[in-house]
């Protein structure tokens, strides 16, 4: 029998099809929701933010303040041979002109705040005064009101006004006002300058026009618009960014920051409090000085303003230094810090007749914060950290029985309800442990990953390290009975600050934008299920039970999957299946949502991918890497989804009963 030519070639044609669409059908995974399967309830506080004062998050960051070094503390004091510095303020004069900006300690606002700015000026010729250029640039709007104040002083004999600008380093005036009556007194002036138009290289200048002596101090200069219209307010396009997280909590203010390398240099919290000009600020263990202009009070309303429980980390009296030396420090009292945790709690939830209740009444505030969680040292761990956690533990639960009370080590030494557990490392590190807690006793103690984030091969955030923790996240709120909460850490960083890399949130004076890490976040919150769904994933080991491999061990990898996901249902009905394919390649699959309650109305996909692993998003180009929503056009109960290669997928079909 001959077989023609046209045939051979049809046939051939048939075979690579056939052979086509077997592989295709190797490859599909499927993907079994059992909605009539629910198992525990998910913690509602699973996902929240932990915000640090690292990087210049606050300080030069949330913190909406835009002069640097306004109270001139900011140096650490000088000698001959390393003469006091202002770090933030430039000396503007002619060369004809004779004039000296000195730090001046003698006869300060408040001794906790010694130094002020002296300003002599001989012979005048033309302005004399001092510039500040902010946090590498004042960022103006135009039509934008800005509240100024300072105070100031002169010396009998001095003559004339201050003259207070806003303008370009080119010289072009934003705004002006003038400040008179200058007496021999320390008083406090202000106005209110409004820009006539934009920049993002503004400078505020203080200067005088005739010979005289003159001395300022706590120089501030605020947007009118802070976020929420709050005085002494946050940066209102940064607090959006973590407000669209949605965060159930908030932890702060560290992390190392909360310890300080010394404890002479911890954040002590009743100093944070009252006006500005009372505040004496602190040298910070990540090198530059706190104001703490953003302080306990301003944490706490920033927390209730997000709609976030406030997590305290109190101080037990170790510093950074007792970490690292491994506990053979002499130790300080812990007495004071035990003191100052029980106030901490006092001024956030005690009766305004109380002494530290009345100190939040004052501020503004009489009704109680309802802070209910409290961490208890950070990384401190050791014996000394025991013997700490123990004191702190037995008499804060004496007094506040319903204090959520946070270890930060799994210590034996007093009652262990909550551990928090910190990760940094690789993408592979987090994906082999995407069932870590699979195999956590469900009777011992409940988890809060404090801090975590891919460090290694991340660039400056990028789809990589979102993907390694995207997989990492399927396994925390898959075992959400035992981790109970979470929070990716840092969350911000100045770029011209960077001092710990990645982190969530990338800003300048007027520019920000969220890592693939930040957009995986929110993707995660914001889809939050009420109770996990049991879930058959066929191409893997099955995710599904608690118990499938049980395991303590955080060293340990613990497989070498590229395909992660968690199901769970909303309290309105919803079934939200969030997949991530780690693979370079895109992941045919079948989803079945078995034994289904009902009619299904949507289907939507949040996708979060992009070309490259390396791929990330800049202040320039801040939108290279976000997630995209689109509706799916199928409402079957099953259906055929292709993941594309190296992306997170949160799916919410809608279900009409
Ligand atoms: O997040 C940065 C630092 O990492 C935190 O200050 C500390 O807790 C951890 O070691």
């Amino acid at each position: 029998m001959s077989i023609s030519v046209a045939t051979r070639v049809r046939f051939a044609a048939l075979c690579i099809l056939l052979g086509a669409f077997q592989s295709q059908a190797a490859e599909t995974t499927k993907l079994t929701v059992h909605v009539d399967r629910p198992g525990h309830a998910i913690s509602p506080m699973l996902y929240g933010i932990f915000f640090e004062e690292i990087n210049r998050a606050g300080d030069g960051g949330l913190y909406a303040e835009m002069v640097q070094n306004g109270s001139f503390e900011d140096d650490r004091g000088g000698n001959e041979a390393k003469p006091v510095k202002m770090p933030g303020w430039t000396l503007l004069k002619t060369t004809a002109a004779q004039a000296q900006a000195t730090i001046d300690a003698s006869s300060p606002v408040r001794a906790k705040n010694p130094n002020s700015l002296r300003l002599d000026v001989q012979t005048a010729d033309g302005r004399i005064g001092v510039a500040n250029d902010g946090f590498r640039g004042m960022a103006l709007k135009q039509g934008a009101e800005y509240r100024f104040s300072l105070y100031a002083r002169a010396a009998s004999g001095s003559q004339g006004a201050l003259h207070v600008t806003l303008e370009d380093t080119a010289g072009k005036v934003y705004a002006s006002a003038q400040i008179d009556g200058l007496t021999a007194e320390w008083k406090k002036f202000d106005a209110t300058l409004t820009a006539n138009a934009t920049t993002t290289a503004g400078r505020l200048v203080i200067a005088v026009t005739s010979p005289g002596t003159i001395w300022t101090d706590q120089v501030s200069l605020f947007p009118k618009d802070t976020w929420k219209g709050r005085p002494n307010g946050l940066r209102s396009d940064l607090a959006e960014m973590i407000h669209a997280m949605k965060p159930s909590f908030v932890r702060f203010p560290g992390g190392c920051y909360l310890e300080g390398d010394r404890l002479g240099n911890a954040f002590r919290w009743k100093n944070t409090l009252g006006d500005l000009v009372d505040r004496p600020g602190h040298w910070n263990l990540w090198g530059y000085r706190s104001t703490d202009g953003l302080g306990y009070h301003e944490y706490l309303q920033f927390c209730e303003d997000l709609g976030a429980e406030p997590l305290f980390v109190a101080n037990c009296g170790m510093s950074h230094e007792e970490q690292s030396s491994k506990n053979d420090r002499k130790a300080a009292s812990p007495d004071e810090y035990l003191q100052d945790a029980l106030d901490a709690i006092e001024y956030a939830n005690g009766p305004v007749d109380s002494k530290w209740g009345s100190l939040r009444a004052k501020a503004g505030h009489p009704a109680p914060f309802h802070l209910k969680y409290l961490e208890i040292g950070n990384e401190n761990s050791g014996p000394l950290y025991d013997t700490r956690y123990a004191l702190f533990y037995r008499t804060i639960h004496a007094r506040y029985p319903k204090m959520n009370l946070i270890a930060n080590c799994e210590t034996q030494s007093g009652p262990l309800k909550i551990n928090d557990e910190h990760y940094y490392n690789s993408a592979k590190f987090f994906m082999s442990r995407a069932r870590l807690y699979d195999g956590y006793r469900r009777d011992a103690h409940k988890v809060y990953v404090g801090e975590y984030a891919v460090t290694d091969q991340c660039g400056n955030g990028n789809l990589r390290a979102a993907i390694g923790e995207a997989a990492f996240m399927t396994g925390m709120e898959r075992n959400s009975d035992v981790v109970v909460m979470a929070s990716y850490a840092p969350l911000l960083v100045n770029v011209g600050w960077r001092q710990w890399n990645p982190d969530a949130i990338q800003f300048d004076n007027a520019r920000l934008c969220g890592t693939p890490s930040y957009y995986v976040q929110r993707m995660f919150s914001e889809a939050r299920g009420h109770v996990v769904l049991s879930l058959d994933l066929d191409a893997n080991t099955a995710p599904g039970r608690p118990d499938a491999k049980p395991s303590q061990d955080k060293t340990k990898d613990l497989g070498a999957e590229t395909l992660f996901a968690v199901a769970s249902r909303s309290a309105s009905g919803d079934v939200i299946l969030k997949v991530v394919n780690a693979d370079g390649r895109p992941r045919e699959s079948q989803i079945d949502l078995a034994g289904l309650d009902g009619r299904i109305t949507s289907i939507t996909a949040t996708v979060l991918t992009s070309a490259a692993d390396e791929d990330e998003n800049t202040l320039d180009q801040p939108t290279k890497v976000i997630p995209v929503t689109r509706r799916l056009p199928v409402t079957a109960a099953t259906f055929h989804h292709q993941f594309p290669a190296r992306s997170a997928t949160v799916m919410r079909a809608t279900v009409a009963k």
